[in-house]
This record gives structure tokens, C-alpha cells and sequence, in this order.
């Protein structure tokens, strides 16, 4: 990564606070630092006292931009700083962000330079946890990650890995390379789903034959979990219903389905208080009629199985839809745009992102995916072959578009 990298455009110019809390990841905060600084940042760090226990103020001061801070008090040049950095951040990071830190910013306690800046501040902020896995699982640090979440803070990481004292797990600090680009990602697009509800469905069903076979299809979930990980990091408080066993960003709600039944009652039963639902899974069109309750014997000879249609659920969500805005997905092999179409009307979504499965380099499995957006004004636009990660961008952008229109209708 160098300064010229284009993905880091965002950051040049901007103050960035970067605050270091106490843990032994805090030493990568000085490579967080420097990268910033390349990017063309002007970076303002902050240091608790713990973080001091683990690394010295002298070697941020070397590095960054302005000498780095430790305490609210001390500095006649500087009487107030807290509201100087707070208010004059454009984005504040916290990388490592331990247990405590994070529990000190959910609850709004400011007794240090650090957590006081975080109070007085209205920039984005982006915290990088750090911390053993029993903690980062505590469901007291899980509620304080929804809660921060929900507030628009965004989170980068933990990853999975070694962690202090030869233990393994979740919890790790995310890379360096990885925090400056998330930092980057907030700065460019903002927060703007914060204070957003989004469902994204992720996957392919699988049906069962019997206790061992299933119906099923390719999904791998990558092209949901984008979307999920995208709208998490633009501030969106996102619940994830997924088949797939693939990670997400710290901050997204996982609700694992096996079935379309399952996928239809976690989707259905949520989508009262969501503003948009983007339909990524492949659910089953069918499923076995009857589910055999022992493994089908082979000697008995090939089974005559039997199907019978899955509740729809798009198709429900287009029904029942009120303020919400709903995101199809059409896999298609041929006539994609007519195909794909067709499918917006009958399930009376907003948007129709089709794919044509069969291309090379999209659809099922690969990185990589070409989509038509096609919307309910009859309006269609071709995107080119592009990671997973920029198409979850470029559908989101659209759901913030008409999320904006609904409001300005409704007021
Ligand atoms: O997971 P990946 O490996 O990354 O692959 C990505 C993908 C190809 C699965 C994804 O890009 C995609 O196209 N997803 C939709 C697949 C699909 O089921 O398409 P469909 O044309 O059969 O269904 C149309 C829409 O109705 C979809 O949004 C689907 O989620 C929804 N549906 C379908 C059937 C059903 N019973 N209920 C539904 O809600």
C-alpha cells in the first residue's frame, strides 16, 4: 500500500484522531499511524494510560502529525483538548479498542482524554477491537457492539488468529492495511445508512431428502455476506440471515437458516421494523413433499421424490411491504433482462439485481459478479464485470437513493 493508492483518495487532508487503548495490539498502532500519515492524513494520536503500559507516546510523536496526547490536563498550550480533537476530527479511530474502551463509550463515561474526545465528538468513528475471545463473545461486549453499531459506529475486524498467551481465536486486531482502508471506506462514502435497518439474506437453501440428502443449489453466500459487510460498514445496523458458514464484519447480526421455511420465518418475522431488505439467497424453488424420516436404502432402488413449491418470500415481502425497500436478486441463464423483469413486477420489489449466472467470472461461487440494475420505473442499468464487494456498493448506493425519496415523500 503506498500514498498513492486511489482506494485512499479519502483520507488525504483529513484530521484523523487515532486514539490507542491498552492492549498488546497497541503496537500495531504505530504501523495504523504511519499508514495514515502516507495516506496524506493529518493524524492527532491519542494514548490511555494503560496503552502506555504496552507502548510510548514519543515513537507516535515521531511519527504523526502533531505530538501525541495522553491527558485532559497538563498542557497550558492546549487547555481544552478534547473538544479541540473531537470537533475538529473528521473521523476518530480507535485501534485496539479493548473490552473496556468500548464499554466506556456505550455507556458515555468520559474519564480520559480518549473517552472524552469520543464524547465530543460528532466525526464517524471507527473502533478496531481487540481482545481475548472470551471477551469479544461476552454478551455484554456483543450488546455494547449492537448498541454502538445502531448509533452508526463502525467496527473493522477482530480476525481470527493467535492472541496473547498462545491462545487462538477471534479477537485479534484486524491489520494495519486493513483499519486504513476501512478508514479510508468511511471517510469516502460516510455513514450514510446509519440509523438504517437492512436485512440481507445470503446462501442457498438446502431441502432435505432424508436425514443424510438435501436439494440444493451452488450459492456460496459471498455475494450476501458483500452486501451485508458493505452496508454494516456504511453505519447500517444489519441483520444477516445466511445458509453460509463465510465470516462478517463484527457488527452484523448472524442468523444461520439450513431450509426456506427457516429463511421465510427469520426474514418475515423481523421485516415490520426494517427499511430495506436486499434478497441475496438462492432459496429453493422446490422442495421434497415428503422428507424420508431414515437414509433411503440404495438396494431399495432410485427414490421417485416428489416436489412441492417453497413459500416465496420475496413475493410475501412485495406484498406485505409498507415504507420498507426491497432488493431482489434474478439468477438467469438466458433472456435476463426479460426473465429479471418479469420477477420485479410478480414480487412487486424496487430494485432487480440480475445476474446472468452462466457468464464467466459471475454469478455462483467466484469473486466476481455482472449485474443489470433493473427498478420498478422501468429504468435499467448495466454494470460491468466487478468484485462482489463494489456491486454490494453499487446496489446500496441505490437503496440509500429511494430510502432518501421515501423520506422526502413521507414528510
Ligand atoms: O452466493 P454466491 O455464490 O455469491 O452467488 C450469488 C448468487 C448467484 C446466488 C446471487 O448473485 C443471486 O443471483 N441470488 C439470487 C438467486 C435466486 O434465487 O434467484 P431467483 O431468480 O431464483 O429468485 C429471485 C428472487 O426471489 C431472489 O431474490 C430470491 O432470493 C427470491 N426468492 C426465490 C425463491 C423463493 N422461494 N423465495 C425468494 O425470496
Amino acid at each position: 500500500m503506498t500514498d498513492l493508492d486511489p482506494n485512499l483518495a479519502a483520507l488525504k487532508g483529513r484530521r484523523v484522531v487515532l486514539g490507542v487503548s491498552g492492549g498488546i495490539a497497541a503496537y500495531k498502532a504505530v504501523e495504523v499511524c504511519r499508514l495514515l500519515v502516507d495516506a496524506g492524513a493529518h493524524v492527532s494520536p491519542i494514548l490511555t494510560d494503560d496503552a502506555q503500559r504496552f507502548i510510548g507516546a514519543l515513537t507516535f510523536t515521531a511519527l504523526a502529525s502533531e505530538p501525541a496526547k495522553t491527558s485532559l490536563f497538563g498542557d497550558p498550550t492546549d487547555p481544552i483538548p478534547h473538544t479541540r480533537l473531537g470537533q475538529g476530527a473528521h473521523l476518530v479511530i480507535v485501534a485496539p479498542a479493548t473490552a473496556k474502551l468500548i464499554g466506556k463509550v456505550t455507556a458515555g463515561i468520559s474519564d480520559d482524554l480518549l473517552t472524552a474526545t469520543l464524547l465530543a465528538t460528532t466525526a464517524p468513528v471507527l473502533l478496531a477491537p481487540a481482545m481475548h475471545t472470551e471477551m469479544w463473545e461476552h454478551p455484554a461486549v456483543v450488546d455494547n457492539v449492537k448498541t454502538l453499531t445502531e448509533r452508526g459506529v463502525t467496527f473493522v475486524g477482530p480476525d481470527a488468529g493467535h492472541l496473547a498467551g498462545g491462545d487462538e481465536g477471534p479477537g485479534r486486531l484486524t491489520t494495519p492495511e486493513a483499519i486504513v482502508r476501512a478508514a479510508a471506506e468511511v471517510l469516502a462514502r460516510g455513514h450514510d445508512l446509519a440509523g438504517t435497518r437492512v436485512i440481507v439474506t445470503a446462501g442457498g437453501t438446502r431441502e432435505p431428502i432424508d436425514p443424510v440428502r438435501f436439494v440444493g443449489n451452488r450459492s456460496s453466500g459471498k455475494m450476501g455476506h458483500a452486501i451485508a459487510d458493505a452496508a454494516a460498514r456504511r453505519g447500517a445496523a444489519v441483520t444477516l440471515i445466511t445458509t453460509s458458514a463465510l465470516a462478517a464484519e463484527s457488527s452484523v447480526e448472524i442468523v444461520s437458516v439450513t431450509t426456506a421455511e427457516e429463511m421465510y420465518d427469520a426474514v418475515v418475522s423481523r421485516f415490520a421494523e426494517q427499511d430495506a431488505v436486499v434478497m441475496a439467497a438462492a432459496v429453493a424453488d422446490f422442495r421434497p413433499k415428503v422428507i424420508a424420516g431414515q437414509k433411503i436404502k440404495k438396494h431399495d432402488g432410485p427414490p421417485e421424490i416428489v416436489l412441492e413449491p417453497t413459500p416465496d418470500i420475496l413475493a410475501t415481502l412485495g406484498e406485505r411491504k409498507e415504507h420498507q425497500v426491497l432488493v431482489g436478486f434474478a439468477a438467469e441463464t438466458e433472456h435476463v433482462r426479460d426473465h429479471a423483469a418479469a420477477k420485479l413486477a410478480a414480487k412487486k420489489v424496487d430494485l432487480m439485481v440480475a445476474n446472468d449466472v452462466s457468464a464467466p467470472g459471475s454469478g455462483f461461487e467466484v469473486d466476481t459478479n455482472q449485474a443489470v440494475l433493473l427498478d420498478s420505473n422501468g429504468r435499467a442499468e448495466e454494470l460491468p464485470l466487478q468484485s462482489k464487494t463494489d456491486l454490494a456498493d453499487a446496489v446500496l448506493d441505490r437503496v440509500r437513493k429511494a430510502l432518501a425519496h421515501r423520506g422526502e415523500e413521507r414528510s
